[in-house]
């Protein structure tokens, strides 16, 4: 028996301002994307924007449903918009920010375990770190490298081979 332990790394950076530019104007995409959320049961509006490796910057949000579950958050239907109108074309970086009707959010959004799977099928598919911008509206902003330091030991298609 062999006892494994595993370091994550992430920065933590102070203010907007601090982060470099391409950083800064995905943000702003996804900021702009969270505005037009469908979240009329949450009231918890995420918007997401992917840059691409051929410089396209695509944006989602949240879309919420009367049947509870079949909502998708912002990151899914973003990285899925992506690839369905830019079918392999590599993902560079994904900014997440919210904002809510009800509260101010001062800590970054961080994507669920769902969503992490699905940004890790693309890093796996284009063998390529994305690197993923978490904000909230105030407060510190959260950058990855990959998404392995948010989801170490994930499931990707190798498992699915003999
Ligand atoms: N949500 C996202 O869109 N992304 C996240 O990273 C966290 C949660 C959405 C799902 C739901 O519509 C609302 O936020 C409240 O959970």
């Amino acid at each position: 028996m062999r006892n494994v332990k595993i370091r994550l790394h992430f920065s933590e950076y102070d203010s907007v301002k601090k982060l470099p530019l391409s950083d800064q104007r995905l943000l702003e995409e996804a900021r702009t994307a969270s505005k037009n959320a469908y979240a009329v049961y949450s009231r918890f509006k995420v918007g997401a924007a992917v840059l691409l490796e051929n410089g396209v910057i695509v944006s989602g949000n949240n879309q919420e449903n009367a049947s509870y579950p079949l909502g998708l958050c912002a990151e899914r239907v973003t990285v899925f918009a992506a690839s369905s109108q830019f079918p392999g074309v590599g993902i560079k970086a994904i900014a997440i920010v919210a904002h809510s009707d009800k509260f101010l959010v001062k800590h970054p959004v961080t994507p669920c375990g769902a969503c992490r799977q699905a940004i890790s099928e693309y890093e796996t598919l284009f063998g390529k770190d994305i690197r993923i911008i978490m904000s909230g509206e105030r407060g510190k902003i959260l950058v990855s490298e990959s998404i392995k330091e948010l989801l170490p030991l994930a499931f990707d298609a190798d498992k699915l081979k003999k």
